[in-house]
């Protein structure tokens, strides 16, 4: 069986997310703010940040796929779900629950910058750059790690334990690693 190692409790997260959220919603005063889910990994995180957000917002999701059911980058970026609300001149406010190579955000960023948007930023649930390959900015972190798998609060491992209220670090076996 994996192991799960704690790594932020429900309440942990819930106090890092209504930080970040003070923040997008001060930096967003007055503006025309549309908050862009990367499905399906950052649903958990959407959810919780725009009801912790003062500023009107508009939502849409977006489906990108890059992972098999392994835990390593297949480095193949595949757009499954296109965007509905019209980008041209808004604001837009990516939402992706984990930045590993960064190779996902630098692809959607430039997909997104050919609709004439005003602006595109990076929220991430959370920052892992150990294995970084793109430089991207990335403008709001609830959660900064160096390495390891994580699940929990939207993040799988092969479409399981995203229903889990907290996040882990789960350690496969040799026998059970792909
Ligand atoms: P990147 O293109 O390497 O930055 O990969 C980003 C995507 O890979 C994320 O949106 C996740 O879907 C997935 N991913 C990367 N690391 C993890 C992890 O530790 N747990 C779960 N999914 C991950």
């Amino acid at each position: 069986m994996p192991e799960l190692i704690p790594v932020l409790s429900k309440e942990d997260i819930h106090k890092r997310v209504s930080v970040v959220a003070r923040k997008i919603s001060s930096d967003y005063r007055n503006h025309e703010l549309v908050v862009l889910g990367v499905l399906k990994g950052a649903f958990i995180f959407l959810s919780d940040l725009v009801r912790h957000l003062t500023i009107p917002v508009k939502v849409d999701f977006i489906r990108l796929s890059s992972y098999g059911s392994g835990t390593v980058s297949s480095g193949k970026i595949k757009l499954t779900q296109k965007i509905e609300i019209d980008l041209k001149n808004k604001d837009v406010l990516i939402v992706e629950d984990i930045v590993d190579t960064g190779l996902t955000l630098a692809y959607l960023v430039e997909y997104l910058n050919s609709f004439d948007p005003k602006s595109v930023k990076i929220c991430t649930l959370l920052d892992k750059y150990e294995r970084r390959k793109a430089d991207i900015k990335i403008d709001y972190t609830c959660h900064v790690i160096h390495e390891g798998f994580l699940v929990g609060y939207g993040l799988d491992y092969a479409e399981k334990y995203r229903n889990l209220p907290g996040i882990y670090h789960l350690q496969l076996n040799s026998e059970e690693r792909p």
